[in-house]
């Protein structure tokens, strides 16, 4: 069995709790024809504990802390998102790393907490622009994930997603061969240097929306997408549900 292709909407500070859960509610409600493709919803901490998502509809943090519990203000352990009933976390993401400061040292701390206490991570990794222009975006991409799954021998239960800053809430998408060339080089590098598993979704972030789904779907090495902006409302949300599920109903 291949890999069930995968939708998230990363709501990234958006919507309050309450908005959240019928925002999750609506989405389960019309899309009740999804049976090939999971969905996952990734609210801020305050909406996550109301969530009610039944499969293939998951929940997902948007951050942890890798320690169970402390001196820690601020922060949120990976016990306390697996008792909401989330089943990811999303780590790494650009914003993280560039606002906040994430190093890739406390993103692989991060992996390992939610690994064991078995929640799957969706590891976020990409290049700036400027490392695109200076022709660094494969070693970019093996820095990255060689320093996010250190010490980690079985990631199959890894999710990566591919997310060029540059493509993040700009309107600008990655074009197809530069998707393909840079989800090619990720699965090389889980194969080649990280003994990794076939079964890592790789997964495409970066103005995704209800126009581009069905091109950036079909590219060879594209399990499925990290939404942004086009997450937060539901005829597009939906849409590129739909457009995800059709075109693996075609494969099948
Ligand atoms: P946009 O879809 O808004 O570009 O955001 C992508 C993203 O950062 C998802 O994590």
């Amino acid at each position: 069995m291949g890999r069930v292709p995968i939708v998230a909407g990363n709501w990234k500070m958006n919507k309050n709790p309450e908005e959240g859960f019928s925002f999750v509610d609506e989405v389960q409600n019309l899309l009740l024809e999804i049976k090939h493709v999971s969905i996952i919803f990734a609210p801020p901490f305050t909406g996550l504990f109301e969530m009610n998502v039944h499969p293939p509809f998951y929940s997902a943090a948007q951050n942890c802390h890798w320690e169970s519990n402390g001196a820690f203000t601020g922060e949120v352990s990976v016990s306390m998102i697996k008792e909401c009933g989330a089943k990811y976390v999303i780590i790494g993401h650009s914003e993280r790393r560039h606002i906040f400061g994430e190093l890739d040292d406390w993103i692989n701390k991060k992996l390992k907490a939610i690994l064991n206490v078995g929640l799957s991570p969706i590891l976020c990794v990409g290049e700036t622009i400027d490392q695109r222009d200076k022709g660094q975006t494969e070693q970019i991409l093996y820095e990255q994930l060689d320093e996010g799954l250190r010490g980690i021998t079985n990631f199959e239960d890894c999710v990566i997603a591919y997310e060029p800053v540059w493509a993040i809430g700009t309107g600008v998408t990655a074009d197809n061969e530069q998707v393909r060339l840079a989800h090619s080089a990720i699965r090389d590098i889980l194969k080649n240097k990280l003994k990794g598993s076939d079964d890592v979704h790789i997964l495409y972030g970066g103005s995704v929306n209800s126009a581009n789904a069905e091109d950036l779907i079909q590219i060879e090495g594209v399990d499925g997408f990290l939404i942004g902006g086009a997450s937060l409302q539901l005829d597009s949300f939906t849409s590129i549900a739909r457009t995800v599920e059709m075109v693996q109903e075609k494969k099948l």
